[in-house]
């Protein structure tokens, strides 16, 4: 295996501008999925306490914070783009060796940092209220955008720093603070992307990190809700901890910004171009090993083409490189031991006896006794590396259809009219992504129209959202928030509402209102 191996650091969290020199909540080491013998830190995590404190280390910070000019906010946001930018390579690099996304993709990840950044420093110079006409006279009516407050955000490693930035940067842009809860198995990237934000001018405690295990972070999330230390939670990840984390936000009458699952729809129509549909489908079902919310779960094809795709999609995978992310492979290895176990373990076990499996010379795990043809790197048992799995003859009432399946296996199913194909894309119950292939305007506009997914793609893969539309999903996929672009400024900040009378008299609204007579019984002649 090509991976250099790089020297080892030691992370910890980052509270008030101070990084952490204790660990109570013990000590990890986090190591390179591609070559598990590389380690890549040594981890002192912290436990609810250190949750707590990053907290009120963020909830001392934010008025100050606040009051410091949107414009001027937007300059750090600047400042934090320009330090991403600068430093692409390094923390790209850092991407690939922890969490073994190919190292273009990573550069991609990192890139979305900087166009995230691109996007928000401006917005520092707009963040519009309104001014709203009143319905007496000298009286005037305003809207301002107001920040929340203190964000706690917690987010998964599938995306260690592109889908924390969707949050981080429109919060602090928006006067709150927050304190970040990167994934456990992503600490070395998490650090190095908080060092980047203490080096852009955000004053101590507007930023903090904390590294923790999951329960000691809900522990922490739980008696800071209470305390009311917490405004906004943010939470990418699973639909089973979202519910969790939904439920408690709802007991302290705080409504999250939730993103999680998706089993998402790739259909393809008899009139689609189908080296396209393959295409589309090889990148949105195994780019990042399948390990994206909006990767592909089933494609859902018309049956007048479906063997003829299924053909070239098993040729494609078949020949797809696979292996060592710092070369151009297709996907690297899974990111963590846990969803490697998972993926053996629970998902490959979702194939049944109506169905076939294509894509590679055997399923599960690559090992020299069960190697993959073609693979990219010296000894696959050095990382946590599976074969790609096609299954086909998916039906739309199988545990197949409606699981997510975070790993590089796809379904695919076969339908005979348009009723057939809503329900496979829509029966499961998530409603992040979709995609349609068809060189049909009616069909692409009915399945806008009728699929239940927050983002739709026609003629494009399931996968790859631009930074600056509304990302999220319906379902068991969100609870109908929405990240990046425009749309997220409703997350992080609250309207308020500012009537100004200055009639020197008191005026009732509803009662002291002038009115138009009319002669309401005329009518105009035949
Ligand atoms: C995720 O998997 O949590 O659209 C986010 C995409 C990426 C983001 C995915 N830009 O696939």
């Amino acid at each position: 295996m090509s991976t250099t191996l790089s020297s080892s650091r030691t992370v910890s969290s980052i509270v008030g501008g101070h990084p952490a020199a204790d660990a109570p909540g013990g000590r990890e080491t986090s190591t390179n999925p591609a070559d598990t013998s590389d380690v890549v830190a040594d981890v002192l995590l912290g436990d609810a306490s250190t949750f707590v404190a990053a907290c009120e280390a963020a909830r001392a910070a934010q008025r100050e914070w606040a009051a410091v000019p949107a414009p001027v906010r937007g300059r750090a946001i600047q400042q934090l783009g320009r330090l991403v930018e600068d430093n692409k390579e390094a923390l790209s690099r850092l991407v690939t060796r922890e969490i073994g996304k190919p190292y273009a993709e990573s550069l991609g990840e990192v890139q979305e940092i900087v166009d995230t950044c691109n996007f928000f420093l401006g917005e520092g110079r707009r963040l519009y209220g309104q001014t709203v006409p009143s319905e007496m006279p000298d009286k005037q009516l305003f809207t301002f955008r107001t920040p929340v407050g203190v964000a706690a955000i917690i987010t998964a490693g599938n995306f260690p720093v592109a889908v924390p930035a969707w949050y981080l940067v429109p919060a602090l842009l928006c006067g709150n603070a927050a304190v970040w809860k990167p994934a456990e198995y992503a600490p070395a990237v998490s650090e190095a992307f908080a060092q980047l934000f203490l080096h852009a001018g955000f004053p101590d405690g507007v930023f903090n990190l904390v590294l923790a295990d999951g329960p000691q972070t809900f522990a922490g999330l739980e008696q800071t809700l209470e305390r009311r230390l917490v405004d906004k939670v943010g939470f990418t990840g699973s639909s089973a901890v979202g519910a969790q984390i939904g439920a408690l936000c709802g007991r302290n009458l705080q409504s999250p910004c939730l993103e999680l699952g998706g089993k998402n729809p790739l259909v393809v129509m008899h009139d689609a171009d189908l080296d396209l549909a393959v295409e589309g489908a090889l990148f949105s079902g195994f780019g990042t090993s399948g390990q994206r919310c909006t990767s592909l779960g089933t494609v859902i094809v018309d049956e007048r083409v479906h063997d003829e795709f299924l053909a070239r999609f098993e040729a494609a995978v078949k020949g797809a490189a696979i292996g060592d992310p710092t070369q151009d492979v297709l996907y690297g290895p899974m990111i963590h031991e846990r969803f490697l176990r998972r993926f053996e373990d629970d998902w490959l076990g979702l194939v049944r006896d109506h169905h076939a499996v294509h894509g590679s010379s055997a399923t599960g795990r690559i090992t020299a006794a069960s190697p993959r043809d073609g693979f990219v790197g010296e000894d696959p048992e050095r990382g946590l590396f599976v074969h790609p799995t096609i299954v086909s003859g998916v039906r739309v009432d199988d545990d197949l259809a409606n699981t997510e399946t975070f790993g590089p296996l796809v379904g695919v199913a076969k339908f005979g009219d348009w009723e057939e194909a809503m329900a496979l894309a829509n029966g499961h119950g998530y409603g992040l992504s979709a995609s349609i292939y068809t060189t049909n305007p009616k069909h692409a506009f009915r399945y806008r129209e009728q699929i239940s997914a927050g983002m739709v793609s026609v003629n494009n893969s399931t996968s790859g959202a631009e930074a600056h539309l509304p990302f999220g999903g319906n379902g068991k996929s969100g609870n109908g928030s929405r990240q990046s672009g425009i749309w997220v400024l409703d997350q992080f900040t609250r309207w308020q509402a500012l009537n100004w009378d200055y009639a020197g008299r008191l005026q009732k609204a509803q009662m002291d209102v002038a009115d138009i007579d009319a002669d309401l019984d005329f009518r105009l002649e035949d």
